[in-house]
């Protein structure tokens, strides 16, 4: 089953330019810190690890990150734990200024107490290919800029920074003359800045490296992905719409099909995107896969006993700078997301499936649209992704074909996110009368009726008609 979206105005994340500077109170200091810094995916991912000390005379609950202005409206995805009291939380989380993401301590933190912070914060669109172009059987290089000392807005005593790759093919990066010339140090697949000594709050140290990614960098610009709940057909129809592009390098020359179809044979690494596969859930059936041109072929689908697999090949391999917008769709039955308590209905869904890639993928912005049964009422819901990440969300009258009242949507729309979110949960509750169950069978029929009082009008007026 496909429906068409409701065509209303695109919400987007609206970051207030700094006019009037935010500065955190200086309430914290970090005493110890390790900065973990993973590039062994399309995109990094940033983990804080941080023991902090309320230096202010009282209790204190908001602790600041500061994100660089260049990668703010690029991050994403932030949440926080205690590193030694997993129990501990929800910290809540929230842009302020474009440069700060304030962290809500679940309980304030005595004047003098420390606390062991654990931030995972992830950067998209983070690389730039150096070279910038390749030829397309090249290996692929990715610049990542960084800073050494962590942005922070509180004095930092000890701190180190440590860069993963996903291999041990690192040939430029920043070192450091002098007598800090030890304070870096390439082990393998891993680069070590630091142990620093006391900085500042705003202290930063640029750094930069390059290593090999010969992998797709694959960003969703945009992911619209709809779940239709019909409690009639007891099934769950969902429909993603994607647009992808490679983020990698270039070609230097055009695309040659005769030398691609020969080292095809090898199967070697390549920065093109071949192929995608999308677990689903067990029991998704009718899965189809189609772009502009219209229905591809080149997909697999498989129905497993645990999960369901479908696998999708672009008509053509994606290189850097090109873009493959396409979409896919399955049913399930409703059995699997839907329960009923009382009169009221839990609906659970994975906020975001997509694709599972062993180089990641990364979504600067998922649509996500639940259209519930018409007449559901007292609608609520809540979505298990990073309160920050969400850029707005609604519930709203979505019409279509032979509603009368129009189908309760709701809309949460979020910015930045990558595929480590797969699976986050949707939870949506709402309430759906015997009544309200009744009403589309009921238009049905009175539609059919009054088609059919139509044709038995017109029958006779044409009857008349040729009579004469
Ligand atoms: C595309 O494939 C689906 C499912 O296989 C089929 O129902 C539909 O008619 C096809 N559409 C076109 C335009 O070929
Ligand atoms: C790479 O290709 C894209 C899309 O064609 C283009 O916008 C971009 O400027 C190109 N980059 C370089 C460095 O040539």
């Amino acid at each position: 089953m496909r429906f068409t979206s409701a065509a209303l105005p695109a919400l987007l994340l609206s970051l207030s330019s700094a006019a009037t500077a935010f500065t955190p109170s200086a309430a914290f200091k970090n005493v110890n810190l390790v900065h973990v810094v993973s590039a062994e995916k399309n995109y990094v991912k940033e983990v804080i690890n941080v023991v902090v000390e309320n230096i202010a005379g009282s209790p204190q609950d908001e602790y600041y990150l500061a994100i660089p202005s260049d990668k703010f409206a690029h991050v994403g995805g932030v949440e926080v734990k205690d590193r030694k009291d997993a129990a501990a939380g929800p910290f809540t989380t929230e842009s302020v200024d474009g440069e700060y993401i304030r962290i809500t301590l679940p309980t304030p933190l005595a004047a003098g107490a420390q606390q062991t912070l654990g931030i995972t914060y992830y950067v998209l669109g983070a690389y730039r290919p150096l070279p910038a172009l390749i030829a397309q059987d090249d290996k692929q290089y990715l610049v990542y800029d960084l800073s050494a000392y962590v942005p922070s807005a509180y004095e930092t005593l000890k701190q180190k920074t440590e860069i993963k790759f996903s291999n041990s093919d690192v040939p430029d990066y920043t070192k450091f003359e002098g007598k800090d010339k030890d304070l870096v140090q390439k082990q393998g697949a891993k680069l070590t800045y630091g142990p620093f000594e006391t900085q500042p709050a705003g202290a930063l140290r640029p750094v930069s490296v390059r290593f090999e990614f010969t992998k797709p960098v694959s960003h969703v610009q945009r992911l619209e992905r709809d779940i239709e709940v019909s409690h009639w057909g007891g099934n769950v129809a969902f429909e993603e719409r994607y647009h992808l592009v490679n983020h990698g390098a270039n070609l230097s020359a055009l695309f040659n099909r005769v030398k691609w179809a020969q080292s095809a044979y090898y199967n070697p690494q390549t920065f093109a995107l071949k192929e995608l596969r999308f677990p689903l859930r067990a029991g998704s059936e009718d899965a189809y896969y189609t772009d502009v041109i219209g229905n591809i072929s080149t997909s697999r689908f498989r129905n497993g006993k645990r999960e369901s697999l479908l696998e999708i090949k672009p008509r053509y391999p994606v290189f850097g700078g090109w873009t493959f917008p396409f979409t896919i769709g399955w049913n399930s039955d409703a059995a699997a997301f839907l329960r009923r308590l009382g009169g009221s209905y839990v609906l659970n869904v994975p906020f975001l499936e997509g694709p599972k890639q062993q180089e990641g993928v990364e979504y600067e912005t998922v649509r996500l649209q639940i259209l519930l049964p018409e007449g559901a009422e007292n609608v609520k819901f809540s979505a298990n992704i990073p309160s920050s990440s969400i850029a707005a969300s609604t519930v709203t009258l979505h019409k279509t074909f032979l509603d009368t009242k129009g189908r309760t949507a709701v809309i949460i729309e979020a910015r930045n996110l990558v595929d480590e979110f797969r699976d986050r949960e949707v939870i949506v509750t709402y309430d759906y009368s015997l009544l309200a169950s009744l009403r589309k069978p009921i238009v049905v029929f009175l539609s059919a009726m009054s088609l059919f009082v139509a044709a038995y009008v017109i029958g006779s007026v044409e009857l008349k008609f040729s009579k004469k």
